[in-house]
């Protein structure tokens, strides 16, 4: 009888056991599986503030509808980051701290919007449902991807209300207003990873990070096109896209012009605008990893530093040179 009971009772204790351990687990489980995440952002999308692009491109353009725009996410948002550095590069470049009254920032989750609210005037929330921007995003993830070609849609909104706009990465540091280097008939101008010397070779390596869009037919239509063609290219990034389709001769039927950009001017770490005396914008491009990205531009920065506190004959002596890229790595890109 006993035994019986045994029998019966062991492995009940033993489901016990298992059971308890399922509750235990549900119960950490509890906060992911009811996360206030979505629900959050979408009270949070409702927020009043989220319909107010209008509003905010009007109070933020030039007298000629031109905006500088940028995107952010919690990650590139804290104190110290990357947006610091960025808003801080204009306040310490050349005739640029006045641009600051026309760049919109475009906060991708909650952090980035409260923390740009802090820091500057204009920003707008760009909040989609499904997919977290917050994380720092690797290169190349599925989430990065979604948050680029997001990015990329949004700057065809912009165009279609009828604003031109400079497009820059906050990964970019402002050291001269660039609206002087643009060329005059350039529809979409795009800095470059890598430049071959001629603004209208397509062998040139565009990169999407900083580009002049003037608002027309030719780059609506354009943007359009370039958003599309994520789908005949799936896995790749909005950039390398662009590298591919700059072939394509819809872009002549279009009749969008295309200028590169010199990295004399618009530099970046893949290839350093050499002079000091001319760079407008340094890009910590060819740089993997948040660390890293940090750890160069803040190089940059120092670096722009000690020249605008050199006497002006040093200063045209040409003799002084970036120190980057150090933690950034070229080979990883294999560029
Ligand atoms: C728009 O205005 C800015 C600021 O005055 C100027 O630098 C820029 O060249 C203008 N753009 C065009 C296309 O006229
Ligand atoms: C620049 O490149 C374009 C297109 O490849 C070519 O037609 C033009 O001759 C080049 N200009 C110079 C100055 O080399
Ligand atoms: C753009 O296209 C529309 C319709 O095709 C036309 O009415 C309009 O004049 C065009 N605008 C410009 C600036 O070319
Ligand atoms: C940058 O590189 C140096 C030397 O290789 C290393 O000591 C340092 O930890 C790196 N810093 C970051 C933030 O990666």
């Amino acid at each position: 009888m006993s035994t019986f009971l045994l029998i019966l009772i062991i492995p009940v204790l033993f489901r016990l056991k298992y059971f308890i351990l399922w509750v235990m687990s549900v119960i950490s489980l509890m906060p992911f599986l009811f996360s206030t995440t979505s629900s959050d952002e979408m009270c949070f999308s409702l927020d009043s503030e989220y319909l107010k692009l209008e509003q905010v491109l009007q109070a933020a353009s030039m007298d000629n509808k031109t905006i500088i725009l940028t995107t952010l996410n919690a990650a590139w948002s804290s104190p110290g980051s990357v947006i610091d550095l960025f808003i801080d590069s204009f306040r310490h470049g050349v005739r640029t701290s006045s641009l600051l009254k026309h760049l919109v920032i475009i906060a991708f989750d909650r952090k980035a919007y409260r923390r740009c609210t802090e820091i500057h005037t204009y920003c707008y929330a760009l909040v989609t449902g499904n997919v977290d921007f917050s994380q720092e995003k690797r290169f190349l993830t599925a989430g990065y991807l979604e948050m680029m070609w997001k990015r990329l849609d949004f700057l065809r909104l912009v165009l279609e209300k009828g604003y031109s706009f400079i497009f820059s990465d906050a990964d970019i540091m402002w050291f001269r207003n660039p609206f002087p280097y643009f060329y005059p008939d350039g529809d979409l101008q795009v800095a470059c990873d890598h430049y071959v010397g001629n603004a209208t070779d397509l062998r040139n390596i565009a990169n999407g990070g900083f580009n002049y869009v003037k608002s027309n037919n030719q780059s609506i239509e354009f943007y359009k096109f370039w958003y599309s063609s994520r789908l005949r290219y799936p896995g790749y990034h909005d950039q390398d896209v662009l590298n591919f389709i700059k072939h394509d001769p819809y872009i002549m039927d279009i009749g969008l012009t295309i200028k590169f950009l010199s990295t004399t001017y618009f530099g970046g770490i893949c290839e350093p605008s050499k002079d000091l005396n001319e760079v407008c914008t340094m890009h910590a491009n060819c740089c993997i990893g948040l660390q890293s990205k940090l750890h160069d531009l803040r190089i940059i920065m120092e670096d722009w530093r000690d020249y605008m506190s050199m006497p002006p004959s040093l200063k045209t002596s040409g003799a002084f040179s970036w120190r980057v890229p150090q933690n950034c790595s070229l080979s990883l890109l294999n560029q």
